[in-house]
């Protein structure tokens, strides 16, 4: 649903010089459909040249979504567009490509059911969020209707750095969301402001691996443990979700001992983004289970009408197979020693970036780029004449989207600037970057008074 409210000045398509069929392509209409149709070349000369008009996604040092893949992977891509994933009696082998991505992401994250996974494809994390916390609700509705106790009041504990997609969760599903605020230099979820927050109610914990804010990794054996104890203590059993929407994609390769997945027994459901670092373009995620136990069997839909029986278990229905093939695709042309080095090769480049902005001068690192290959950077507190926002400006006019954004609650007076290295950055680009910052940095250092006109309303928390 396009939310903008913005009219085009013209409602005449913008680009009538473009190639063939540019006459009749002059007097499209924009916003209604034309009464007649244009030849496809024609077409698609005009709309290819009017998303020239987007940004260069490789310059995009924003966004945590997959820029590149190998050409060999798009021509799949292609090929596989018009299979539809929730067809599996028409795409049995689409199907079985889907579950044998949830068995290997199974074995990755030591699920102990890993050849008979639970779990599936979705859209993205966020759709993988949703599926998640439905599962806490309905698990935790059946305890307390067992118990006797009332089910009006469930509530979820997370840090207040968690995406946007948590929130979601929490509103579309009546369900309180807990959001336990930064505190001094804790930037994530701690052990035990976890459990302060948590209550007979309380549906599930979300622990980040990867947070948005700055790529650090919140504690998730801690978190379980001190849930372990306040089981032991109080009786009250809260289990683990984790979202490691990017980390569950970079931990298993470049930190294989940090226990954060199926090792931990509390940990019950996993999401991640195969778009992110499971180095695919965009739109696909996965959500799995620990044990099939772990998914309430109402949530899932038994559809025929498609022929033969299919389980369901997703917010949407039709989708197309390719993401899925491509997920299969990367695995197999990867492995795990080419994940191992792709990951290694962006944490070495995050390094190097942040070692290289520290040096700057008017920066302090708030994170390295040790954990996810991410990291975030405030200026100084004695600069005064500009701030983060106006260096992002800077970078944006040599084509580099750098976001600067303020933390959430209760660190909203830090603001910083946030990198995300992929896989597709290579030594030039991060060479020109530095060079393109220091440039920039040293007119902004010139200047003898504050900047006039700083925009608050710029000065937002970043959901991304
Ligand atoms: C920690 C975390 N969770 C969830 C999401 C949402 O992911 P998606 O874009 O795959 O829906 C993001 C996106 O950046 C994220 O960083």
């Amino acid at each position: 649903m396009p939310l903008s409210t913005q009219r085009p000045k013209s409602a005449r398509h913008p680009l009538p010089e473009a190639g063939a069929g540019a006459r009749d392509a002059a007097e499209l209409p924009l916003h209604r459909l034309g009464e007649s149709g244009l030849e496809s070349e024609a077409a698609y000369e005009l709309i290819s040249s009017e998303l020239l008009l987007d940004g260069q996604a490789r310059l995009n040092l924003a966004t945590f979504v997959t820029t590149w893949m190998p050409s060999t992977a798009a021509t799949l891509m292609a090929e596989t567009a018009d299979k539809n994933m929730i067809d599996k009696d028409e795409y049995p082998q689409t199907a079985e490509i889907e579950s044998r991505c949830v068995n290997i992401l199974a074995n990755l994250w030591h699920s102990p059911d890993h050849e008979r996974a639970t779990g599936c494809s979705t859209t993205g994390s966020s759709e993988a969020a949703m599926l998640a916390g439905l599962a806490l609700k309905w698990r935790w509705r059946a305890r307390m209707r067992q118990a006797g106790k009332p089910t009006d009041r469930p509530n979820m504990v997370m840090g207040a750095n968690v995406q946007v997609c948590w929130e979601k969760f929490c509103r579309y599903w009546d369900v309180e969301p807990r959001l336990v605020p930064m505190e001094g230099d804790h930037f994530h979820l701690t052990p035990d402001r976890a459990v302060e927050h948590c209550d007979e109610n309380t549906i599930g914990v979300v622990a980040i691996l990867g947070s948005t804010f700055d790529g650090s990794y919140e504690p998730v054996k801690e978190i379980a443990a001190a849930l372990d104890r306040l089981e032991s203590d109080r009786g009250i059993d809260v289990p683990l979700h984790v979202d490691a929407a990017s980390g569950g994609f970079v931990a298993p390769f470049i930190q294989p001992k940090l226990e954060w997945d199926f090792r931990i027994d509390r940990v019950q459901s996993i999401n991640a983004s195969g778009h992110k670092y499971g180095l695919v373009y965009p739109g696909v995620g996965w959500a799995v289970w620990r044990t099939k136990e772990a998914l309430p069997s109402e949530l899932i839909f038994d559809v025929n009408y498609l022929g033969g029986h299919m389980p369901t278990f997703a917010l949407n229905f039709s989708r197309p197979g390719s993401e899925v093939v491509a997920q299969y695709f990367m695995f197999m042309s990867l492995g795990r020693e080419g994940y191992r080095r792709v990951m290694q090769g962006c944490q070495d480049m995050a390094h190097q970036l942040s070692e290289g902005i520290a040096e700057i001068g008017p920066y302090r690192l708030i994170s390295e780029g040790s954990e996810l290959p991410v990291f975030a950077f405030a200026l100084a507190p004695e600069v005064e004449n500009y701030s983060v926002f106006d260096v992002s400006d800077r970078l944006r006019q040599r084509g580099w989207l750098v976001p600067a954004y303020t933390f959430p609650a209760n660190r909203e007076d830090l603001s910083v600037l946030r990198i995300v290295v992929r896989s597709g950055m290579h030594q030039e680009m991060a060479d020109l970057l530095l060079e393109h910052l220091r440039e920039q940095t040293e007119f902004l250092e010139s200047l003898e008074a504050p900047l006039p006109g700083q925009v608050p309303e710029k000065r937002k928390a970043f959901a991304h």
